[in-house]
């Protein structure tokens, strides 16, 4: 098998990065960025910090701060407004995974035109667009390093995967002191997502030894860190360490893709609004002991890694360390099931053949180590529950 690999062009890691946001503008050769990022981030301060390295550094900066959790069709059109005004030539996307994904999406949006739904999967897109430069606050999506955004499509509530190199940022900085002001609950949602991007990067039928090699590093340090950045926000040792791991886990499921939690997940967060790595811990231990006759071997290597299982364990020993391990930890970090999180069984029940047709139809399934069917994956959705 050929492997396609990319990454992001300049990649600049290390606690206190974000303060080379004007050289990295400068080596681009761009004058006009525009920064696209969320109310919090400008509640905070540090939308105006940004502003005054970008203009220490001789560019003109627009702020577009409108952005949306789990960005929306319908909160781009502002966005593409606040491009064109501003006549910028890069994209600067700052905070979590939505104004990254926000930010992706105008880039391309402003350039080529066309609907947000034009470019979701099986398409990927490598035309026209601005680059992108991303600034992750969250330890986290990884989307400073995919070749995705994810757009809700508010006509269809379709979470929709939209892939291609013009969604892969040209680069990013990953500045851990940024992530330091997450509250707990943020540190464990989205410190899972990472935690799956890795599991299914590792276990996905597109595996390649590069995406390997970085979706074991990420699971050995959010085996170590991950408790310790949701039990005290202020651990920067723990803070540092996670950051890295979620850039090394977008890296990898950016270059294999994700599988089958990521697919029913994203359905999960379109209808019942429910933060995707919450989404993604409700899916993990039921998914993964459905997955794990598919791809044994590399599922008792998940758990050695993650410290779950001893070195010289068997695989069928390992693998099964593997699942009490992640209802351990999803025990740890308080992650719900859909019904305690409060969502109606009757709704549930209702929307599970659009759920499991979405699911499929985002590709991520087919990746799987077991394929499931519709029938299988409305069945999952039930056992979750
Ligand atoms: N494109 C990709 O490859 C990819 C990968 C994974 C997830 N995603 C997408 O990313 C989105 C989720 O991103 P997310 O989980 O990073 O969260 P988010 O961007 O949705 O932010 C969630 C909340 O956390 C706040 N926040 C962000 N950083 C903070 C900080 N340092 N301190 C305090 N509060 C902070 C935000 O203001 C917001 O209120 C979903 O839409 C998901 O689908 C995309
Ligand atoms: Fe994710």
């Amino acid at each position: 098998m050929v492997s396609d690999i990319s990454f992001p062009r300049f990649l600049k890691i290390g606690a206190g990065a974000v303060e080379e946001l004007g050289s990295v503008l400068t080596d681009l050769n761009v004058e006009r960025p525009l920064l696209v990022t969320d109310a919090f981030m400008v509640s905070n301060g540090s939308a105006e910090r940004l502003v005054k390295i970008i203009e220490a550094a001789g560019k003109h900066a627009a702020v577009f701060s409108d952005t949306v959790p789990d960005p929306t069709t319908d909160s781009l059109g502002a966005g593409l407004d606040a491009v064109r005004t501003h006549r910028a030539d890069v994209i600067v996307g700052f905070g979590g995974g939505s104004p990254m994904d926000t930010a992706k999406a105008l880039a391309v949006l402003s350039e080529q035109g066309g609907l947000m739904r034009d470019f979701k999967a099986p398409r990927s897109y490598a035309g026209p667009a601005l680059p992108i430069v991303a600034i992750p606050t969250t330890a986290g999506s990884g989307s400073e390093a995919t070749q995705f955004t994810i757009i809700t499509d508010v006509a269809t509530d379709e979470k929709m995967l939209c892939p291609g190199l013009s969604f892969l940022p040209i680069a990013s900085i990953v500045d851990s002191e940024l992530t330091l002001s997450m509250p707990p609950r943020l540190t464990a949602d989205t410190g899972v997502d990472a935690l799956t991007h890795a599991i299914e990067a590792y276990v996905s039928k597109k595996a390649n030894p590069i995406s390997d090699g970085l979706a074991l590093s990420a699971m050995r340090t959010i085996g170590r860190y991950l408790r310790r950045a949701y039990r005290d926000g202020s651990d920067r040792e723990a803070r540092e360490n996670m950051m890295h791991a979620s850039t090394q886990a977008g890296m990898a499921f950016s270059n294999a893709s994700v599988c089958l939690v990521h697919g029913m997940s994203r359905p999960i967060g379109a209808h019942f609004h429910v933060a995707h790595g919450l989404s993604n811990a409700m899916l993990l231990p039921a998914i993964t002991a459905f997955s794990l006759p598919g791809a044994r071997d590399r599922y008792a290597e998940c758990a050695r890694q993650l410290g779950a299982a001893e070195q010289n364990d068997s695989d069928e020993t390992a693998a099964s360390k593997l699942i009490a391990f992640i209802d351990a930890l999803c025990a740890d970090v308080e992650v719900p099931s859909p019904s305690a999180y409060g969502i109606d069984r009757a709704r549930w029940e209702e929307l599970i053949p659009l759920m499991a047709e979405q699911a499929l139809a985002s590709g991520s399934p087919s990746n799987n180590p077991v394929v499931p069917t519709a029938a299988e994956i409305a069945d999952l959705y039930r056992a979750v529950y």
